[in-house]
């Protein structure tokens, strides 16, 4: 039964509870209630696929939104800045909005051809001087309304480089140079630290403040799972939620996709859930994990870091790197940039010194399958 099921286990959906999260909330709401000056007011956040960042972003939205503020929430794909300066005159153009919100008035005249007169510096793009002076005009006017604008740019690492560094430039100029109340949160993979972030022309990302979505301790897992269950009328056994926060590693969307299926497998609406019903849960969730996680990852996988996995899924259990150096008859140096490349892609894990072990569960029979493609 899922009538009344309150997980939510899809990318980009909001969590019944975000748990473990209110560290950066916090810092981030301070940031927009102090101001330019406060160091998070532009941040990025870095964490694996399904680690939450979608979902804490939508939260910073919301609580931009609750304070009266303006929002943008873009990706960082394709003609970025074009999205960008269309995103700000249609919040700068007066009357209101299709949600039928009053937008601001006052710069409805505020128009693309009249901006393009202005003196454009030396090597400058039009479309980023179209986005600095729509930005400018908006920020002046949020600034005298004291309230803020705040963009969020998800998906960093597909964006096209020559986009995001008109983006950088651009809003380093309107927040740094100019102080106005534009907030900046972007969210990315850790594979950034590799591209975005090592992009020399893109020093403003570099200068945002970074926080990690890693993994959620043992208490806030459990808080995830069981409060939507208990908020959504139904129970959950202690050792059927031990179980449920053990097989879930702190993944938060393994724990969306165990509390969902867990729900489903109980007799009844809202459950009273019992390890029974949590293993079926887990067994549906592992079933689904390879095709929604592990697969997407390995395709963005190299030839050697899928080399590596494949020795290491030799092992029953963890394996140690000095093994994984014979397997692959390489350096330990070798294996300790392999070992950092798939620790930061979220497909490892370090269980101690010299040992590794498969960031979930499922992966290691998914490697050995013969169906696994590629
Ligand atoms: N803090 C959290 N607590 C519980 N579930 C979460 C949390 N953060 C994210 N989720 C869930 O995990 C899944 C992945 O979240 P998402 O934000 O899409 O990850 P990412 O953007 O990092 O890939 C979604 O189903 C989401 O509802
Ligand atoms: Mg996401």
């Amino acid at each position: 039964m899922a009538n009344g099921n309150p997980f939510k286990p899809s990318f980009g959906a909001s969590p019944p509870v975000l748990a473990g999260r209110t560290g950066v909330l916090d810092a981030l709401g301070e940031a927009l209630d102090s101001g330019t000056g406060h160091p998070d007011f532009t941040s990025l956040l870095v964490g694996v696929r399904g680690a939450g960042k979608t979902a804490t972003l939508n939260a910073v939205q919301e609580y931009a939104r609750n304070r009266g503020w303006l929002v943008i929430a873009e990706t960082a794909h394709g003609d970025l800045c074009n999205r960008l300066a269309a995103a700000v005159l249609e919040l700068s153009g007066g009357g209101h909005d299709r949600g039928g919100r009053p937008r601001l008035a006052g710069i409805s005249a505020l128009g693309v051809g009249v901006e393009f007169t202005r003196a454009s510096p030396v090597g400058v793009g039009a479309t980023e001087v179209r986005l600095r002076s729509v930005l400018t005009d908006l920020g002046s006017l949020l600034t005298s309304e004291r309230i803020g604008l705040l963009i969020t740019l998800d998906e960093l690492q597909g964006g096209e480089p020559p986009e995001l560094r008109e983006f950088a430039t651009t809003l380093q100029h309107v927040t740094r140079r100019e102080s106005l109340p534009i907030a900046f949160v972007g969210a990315g993979l850790p594979s950034i630290d590799d591209t975005v972030l090592r992009d020399s022309a893109i020093t403003f990302l570099q200068r945002c403040s970074r926080h990690e979505i890693a993994e959620l301790s043992d208490a806030a897992t459990a808080t995830a799972f069981a409060e939507p269950i208990a908020a959504h009328g139904g129970r959950i056994s202690d050792d059927a939620l031990r179980r449920a926060v053990e097989t879930s590693n702190g993944y938060p969307f393994m724990v969306q996709l165990i509390g969902f299926h867990s729900w489903r497998a109980a007799s009844s609406d809202p459950p009273n859930l019992q390890i029974a019903d949590v293993s079926s849960g887990i067994a549906e969730a592992e079933r689904r994990l390879p095709h929604l996680v592990l697969a997407p990852m390995w395709r963005s996988m190299s030839g050697v870091d899928r080399r590596f996995a494949l020795a290491m899924a030799q092992d029953d259990g963890e394996t140690s790197t000095a093994d994984l150096s014979k397997r692959l008859g390489r350096s330990s140096s070798y294996i300790s940039t392999y070992r950092s490349r798939l620790i930061r892609a979220g497909f490892i894990r370090s269980t101690g010194h010299g040992r590794v072990e498969f960031a979930h569960q499922a992966t290691r029979a998914w490697l050995r399958s013969p169906d696994r493609t590629p």
